[in-house]
């Protein structure tokens, strides 16, 4: 697509064409363009799957939304979501990865890293974040619920994607009940008493937004360790045997795994609500746009040899959490949880090593987030 231009048009696996953009500055640009919109409603909005665009508009999840709605419920969140806070999860996090590598470790090996590890950690890093502890009842019905594999934008009918949400909603709204009896000092207590009982939000604006939340943060973080592994494993494995032997290159390793395994890469879906120019492209009004993470991320004029997974790569140019209003709410937690979930692994586990053929693997690329399928291990 990159030779060919950067613009391309694409069929979607929904039957749907769309607009696909590869290079850095023409997604940052249009991520940043108020012309287009990511109202999930737009008769061409580009879903990757049907049942996405039909819950997607009955349920509207702020993601999925304009200003100046999209401006109130991101603000509802952005003083839970701040560095401090992020780094305030610190503890509580660290204290999660433990016992769930305790329990690897209690296990023995093989494992299966993503369903015991990876989905365990973000699954119980999201309950922790609005104040659902393990022990908590309500912990074993958002995870049930979250682990049926029915939620995100995989669910390939709308039946499906409904039943799934419809499930996660009752769980939320039966915890919002629960709490509004006793508010504690967490996430969602804090939301409910400055949100929902002084009415800046509606009840189901509230759960929305904690579902999508949750939801997001899980799908992409459980990808992101999986993925991670797999490509720390990789090639005799190289790039664990580098954290290993200096661990401080820990946080500089996860901003170049975001850039390079753009695991968010089919979140960022929007529809052109004018005429717009790109790379020489004239894109109509009401076409739908993807502007390719994964093709930013790896395009050789911003990151030299992209494929390379290179810890000595500056910063943090990538666009791995997206860009402009929509930039990922949840970039300060995820950082802090991915350098956790790796660094621990690492330090606890030295000897890891797949337990698979590589071409065995099988990677999904329907849902929210992109990732393997499973991560069988051993050590
Ligand atoms: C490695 C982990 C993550 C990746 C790669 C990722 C990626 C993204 C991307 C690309 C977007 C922008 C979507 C767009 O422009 O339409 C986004 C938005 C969002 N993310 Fe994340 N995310 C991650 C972790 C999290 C976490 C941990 C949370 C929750 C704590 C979270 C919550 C959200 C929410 C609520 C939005 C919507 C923001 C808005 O529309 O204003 N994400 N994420």
């Amino acid at each position: 697509m990159r030779a060919g231009g950067g613009v391309s048009r694409v069929m979607l696996p929904t039957g749907r064409q769309a607009w696909v953009v590869t290079g850095y500055a023409d997604v940052r640009a249009l991520l940043a363009d108020r012309r287009l919109s990511a109202d999930v409603r737009h008769a061409n909005f580009p879903a990757l799957a049907d049942g996405e665009q039909e819950v997607g508009s009955r349920t509207r999840p702020f993601i999925r939304t304009d200003p100046p709605e999209h401006t109130a419920h991101r603000r509802m969140l952005l003083p839970e979501m701040t560095v401090r806070k992020a780094r305030a999860m610190r503890r509580p996090v660290q204290r999660i990865v433990d016992e769930r590598v305790d329990e690897l470790l209690r296990h023995g090996p093989p494992v299966d890293l993503l369903t015991q590890y990876a989905h365990a950690v973000s699954s119980t890093v999201m309950c922790e974040m609005i104040g659902v502890r393990r022990t908590d009842p309500f912990f074993r019905r958002i995870t049930g619920v979250l682990g049926s594999q029915q939620i995100g934008g995989g669910a390939s009918d709308a039946g499906t994607a409904t039943e799934g949400l419809d499930a996660l909603f009752d769980v939320f709204d039966a915890l919002v009940t629960d709490r509004e009896g006793d508010l504690g000092d967490d996430l969602l207590s804090r939301l409910i008493a400055d949100q929902l009982h002084t009415g800046a939000v509606t009840r189901d604006d509230l759960l929305a937004t904690v579902a999508i939340t949750v939801v997001a943060g899980r799908e992409t973080t459980t990808s992101m360790i999986g993925l991670g592994v797999l490509a720390l494993l990789d090639d005799d494995r190289r790039l664990w045997k580098q954290l290993d032997a200096d661990p401080t290159l820990i946080p500089a390793a996860v901003e170049e795994l975001l850039r390079a395994l753009s695991v968010g890469d089919s979140i960022a879906l929007r529809t052109a609500t004018e005429d717009i120019e790109v790379g020489g492209v004239v894109i109509p009004a009401g076409d739908g746009v993807i502007p390719l993470l994964a093709g930013a991320n790896h395009d050789p004029a911003v990151f030299a040899d992209p494929s390379v997974i290179d810890f000595r790569r500056a910063g943090r140019t990538h666009v791995g959490f997206g860009y402009g209003v929509h930039q990922c709410v949840g970039q300060n937690l995820a950082r802090i949880e991915l350098q956790i979930a790796l660094g621990t692994l690492i330090d606890r586990i030295p000897g890891m090593r797949l337990d698979v053929d590589p071409s065995d693997l099988v990677f999904k690329h329907d849902g929210i987030a992109y990732g393997p399928d499973r991560v069988p291990v051993t050590w």
